[in-house]
């Protein structure tokens, strides 16, 4: 096993594998979201504007963090935001927010967000990962106080791929982006 693979990084995680902290549940911060797009929320083309569907994206997953850590948390990144359709006026667009991985300060939640029709089917038009940190009144980083309990394969391959979202990200921050 790598450092990375521990959750262990350059940034002084010392969480991971052998994580002690008490842990909770994905289900636990799951956070789901409903919103209909309104005029305000248009471009001139009549789709929905992308930073209004950011803000949103943000919103679910911040709200998914403060429950998973129980503490004031602020946005570090937001990353690999795919656009994969639009919406449109009238649209019920769902978010729903689940935290992939703990780390000692920092903690990521993906956010899935989909158009809903009439019969309750739902397309996705976008995916994204954002990286929370845990703070202090002072805005310093503070340490998560539960660990993230691994209930299924699919909660495993979205902790392995966050490990690896987390390296690149250190990666970039090494390079200055
Ligand atoms: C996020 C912030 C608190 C991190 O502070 P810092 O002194 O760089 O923190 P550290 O280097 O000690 O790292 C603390 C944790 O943050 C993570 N982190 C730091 N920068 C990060 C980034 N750009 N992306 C993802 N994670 C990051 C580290 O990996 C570490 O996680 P870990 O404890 O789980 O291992 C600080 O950069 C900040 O306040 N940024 C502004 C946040 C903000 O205002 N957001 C709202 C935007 S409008």
């Amino acid at each position: 096993m790598t450092d990375l693979e521990y959750g262990l990084g350059k940034q002084g995680s010392d969480y991971g594998a052998g994580d002690p902290r008490p842990k909770r549940t994905v289900q636990f911060s799951q956070v789901e979201n409903i919103y209909v797009i309104r005029y305000e929320n248009i471009n001139p083309t009549g789709r929905l504007f992308g930073g209004q569907l950011v803000s949103w994206i943000d919103e679910v997953a911040g709200a998914c963090a403060m429950r998973h850590t129980g503490l004031a948390v602020t946005t570090a990144s937001i990353d690999n935001l795919t656009f994969r359709r639009g919406a449109y006026l009238g649209d019920r667009v769902v978010l729903l927010g689940r935290m992939t991985y703990v780390g000692r300060t920092s903690c990521e939640v993906r956010v899935d967000s989909y158009v809903e029709d009439k019969e309750g089917f739902r397309r996705l038009i976008n995916r994204a990962f954002l990286t929370y940190v845990a703070i202090s009144e002072e805005g310093k980083p503070l340490d998560i106080p539960y660990g993230l309990e691994v209930n299924s394969v699919a909660e495993q391959a979205r902790w392995d791929g966050a490990l690896l979202r987390r390296g690149n990200r250190i990666s970039r921050k090494d390079v200055g982006f």
